[in-house]
């Protein structure tokens, strides 16, 4: 996950930049870089690899200056080079941008700057919007500096934090968020002032700090910071003050990790798909999946094993396999698959999901395939778990520490990497044409900015928390691949807020669940855009034919629904595979915001543990 830090004050702008890239280590990185303004031009040293060669270069040519910016990469588009890695100059090399998130109208763009003139360095999508910023500043005078940066940013499709610095305004930097591609923290020091993309960065130098928002630009000097909202107009900003104890600052300004989790999804599935996606000949890279195309060709059958939420994911895995690479696909929970005698062998594969990667049961069930021959690969969260160090064939999630213990963006992260598996053995088998490989890929990097909309629900569904948070049963109702989503909605409110909630197909209501039907009761429907849509609308007219609360979750533009569901959140269609991830997140702030109000202890509920190392 790329790195963000930038600095304007007194002190060597170099030093203190380097300093808060190292507490930015551990989010990952493949090559690092700083950017210095000097008297009147920018210098840019970059490197491969660790910052420790960032460091050595800087030794070598040290760069002097108050004001700078740096950044660690995590490659997207282009390898992991010096050419890649930001900073990156405009053709004048008098402007300079580093930048997290996808620019997903990249291509696009790069060739109309092309077109105008401009001369590109990188392979990157970043490098976009420098040159863009060069074009649209051109003959501008710096009060309206704010105002065209906007237009030009506003033109990028996608979700992005960035920070601009130039050789043409000395004296400030500007940060921009659009979206939810992490966040731009500014800290306020003594004459001067530092902004980064994690606070850990910048704590040990302030705690007094304001958080950007999206569609918001702040232009920072070193006697503080003036923010904007990118429509126009100044905003107001509330300061927050950060506590000492590690635990508080590592949640900052969120309630919850539970709530900054669910906030951080868009920015780790962004993560999740880097260095994945080849649009040159439509194909996923799974960089740790070793088997050979004979083995994966030869596959009868595929099964997943897990506990809890990975194991909700790996229902809605089999939809997305099953479509994607036509191979059949078992589910079962670990902590019963070996225990039945399970007809599994050579010709299968197991693939174990698991965020913490040392869920005891999942452990078992592997054993078992293991012995039994079957290729072993598994979803993992954490790097050097037991089951990352146990399985062949590894498909890392990329959601970064997970602390919450009702898993929000593991969950997500995890149903990508589902549908890369599909996606690559479909590609391997033959199953998916280039045509529609190359669809799957355009709607596959939307997916981030999506879940940054998605979002923005939030005060709509705390509202529908306010009025529903004394239930005391919830039905959460879903077809096909949203049938396990509400498996998973109904699961996080009963993890959180110990209300009773099931999930149930909606065609099976008639043999049983219609029973528990009445007024009193909120019935969740997932009736977003898919095949299943008019069989969808039909089970939610007969659950309003029982009086109950319909809470509906639909495709924007729908009217249908509305006839009938007492409340409607309206969601980004992505196509039936990806609208599931789109879905799930409008029931965890569900979930979060009934358990506020219920008093539960979000992050620690009562007789749940993070990790379950015992059978
Ligand atoms: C525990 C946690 C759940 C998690 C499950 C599986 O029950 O409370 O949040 O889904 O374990 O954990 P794993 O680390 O294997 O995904």
């Amino acid at each position: 996950m790329c790195g963000i830090v930038g600095y304007i004050g007194f002190q060597n702008a170099a030093e203190v930049i380097l300093e808060g890239l190292r507490r930015l280590e551990y989010r990952g990185y493949d090559s690092a870089g700083i950017a210095i303004a000097g008297r009147d031009s920018i210098q840019v040293v970059r490197s491969v690899g660790k910052l420790q060669n960032l460091s050595a270069k800087l030794q070598e040519c040290p760069l002097m200056g108050n004001m700078g910016i740096g950044h660690t990469r995590w490659a997207t588009h282009g390898e992991p080079s010096e050419r890649n890695a930001h900073p990156h100059l405009d053709c004048t090399r008098q402007i300079v941008v580093i930048h997290n998130g996808i620019v997903e109208n990249y291509r696009a763009l790069k060739q109309e700057l092309i077109n105008q003139g401009h001369v590109f360095q990188s392979e990157t999508d970043s490098e976009v919007i420098v040159h863009l910023l060069e074009e649209m500043w051109r003959g501008q005078s710096e009060q309206d500096l704010i105002s065209v940066t906007a237009q030009a940013l506003t033109r990028l499709e996608g979700a992005h934090a960035i920070l601009i610095m130039s050789s043409l305004f000395p004296n400030f930097l500007l940060a921009a968020r659009l979206g939810n591609a992490g966040g731009i923290a500014i800290g306020r020091g003594e004459h001067e002032m530092y902004c980064a993309s994690d606070i850990p960065a910048i704590l040990p130098h302030t705690r007094e700090m304001v958080f950007l928002e999206t569609g918001e630009i702040a232009r920072i000097d070193s006697s503080g910071y003036q923010c904007f909202s990118l429509t126009g107009g100044p905003v107001t900003k509330e300061t927050f003050r950060i506590p000492w104890d590690p635990v508080s600052a590592a949640r900052g300004h969120y309630t919850h990790f539970m709530q900054k989790e669910i906030y951080e999804q868009p920015e780790f599935l962004t993560d999740t798909l880097r260095n994945r996606l080849n649009f040159e000949n439509s194909e996923i890279v799974l960089e740790q999946f070793p088997f050979s195309d004979q083995a994966l060709n030869a596959l009868e059958k595929i099964t997943i094993v897990a506990c809890g939420t990975s194991y909700y994911a790996g229902l809605v895995g089999k939809y997305l396999i099953e479509e994607l690479a036509r191979i059949p696909v078992e589910v079962d929970y670990a902590s019963e698959f070996r225990y039945r005698q399970p007809l599994i062998g050579p010709e299968s594969m197991i693939v174990a999901i698991s965020q913490s990667g040392e869920t005891v049961d999942t452990l078992a069930a592997i054993d078992e395939a293991r012995q039994k021959q079957a290729l072993l690969s598994a979803i993992v969260n954490v790097p050097g778990s037991q089951i990352s160090r146990i399985c062949t064939g590894l498909i890392f999630m990329h959601a970064g520490p997970e602390i919450g213990v009702a898993s929000t963006k593991a969950f997500s992260c995890t149903l990508v990497d589902l549908f890369l598996l599909g996606f690559y053995l479909g590609q391997k088998r033959g199953t998916l044409a280039q045509e529609r490989r190359t669809a799957l890929l355009e709607q596959l990097i939307r997916l981030p900015k999506l879940v940054s909309d998605v979002l923005e629900l939030d005060s709509a569904i705390k509202e529908l928390a306010a009025q529903y948070y004394e239930a005391s049963d919830f039905l959460y109702l879903g077809r096909g691949i949203n049938y396990p989503i509400a498996l998973e909605g109904a699961h996080k409110l009963k993890e959180i807020s110990y209300i009773h909630a099931e999930g149930c197909p909606a065609g099976e209501m008639k043999h049983g669940i219609n029973a528990l039907i009445d007024r009193h009761l909120p019935v969740v429907t997932i009736a977003t855009h898919d095949r299943l849509y008019h069989k969808m609308l039909s089970n939610i007219q007969q659950v309003h034919a029982r009086d109950a609360i319909i809470i509906a979750l639909v495709s924007q533009g729908e009217s249908e629904i509305s006839k009938f569901a007492r409340h409607v959140l309206e969601l980004p269609d992505l196509g039936h595979l990806l609208n599931p991830i789109l879905n799930v997140v409008p029931l965890q702030l569900l979930a979060y915001y009934i358990a506020l109000k219920r008093g539960c202890d979000i992050d620690q509920p009562r007789n749940l543990a993070k990790s379950v190392t015992v059978e």
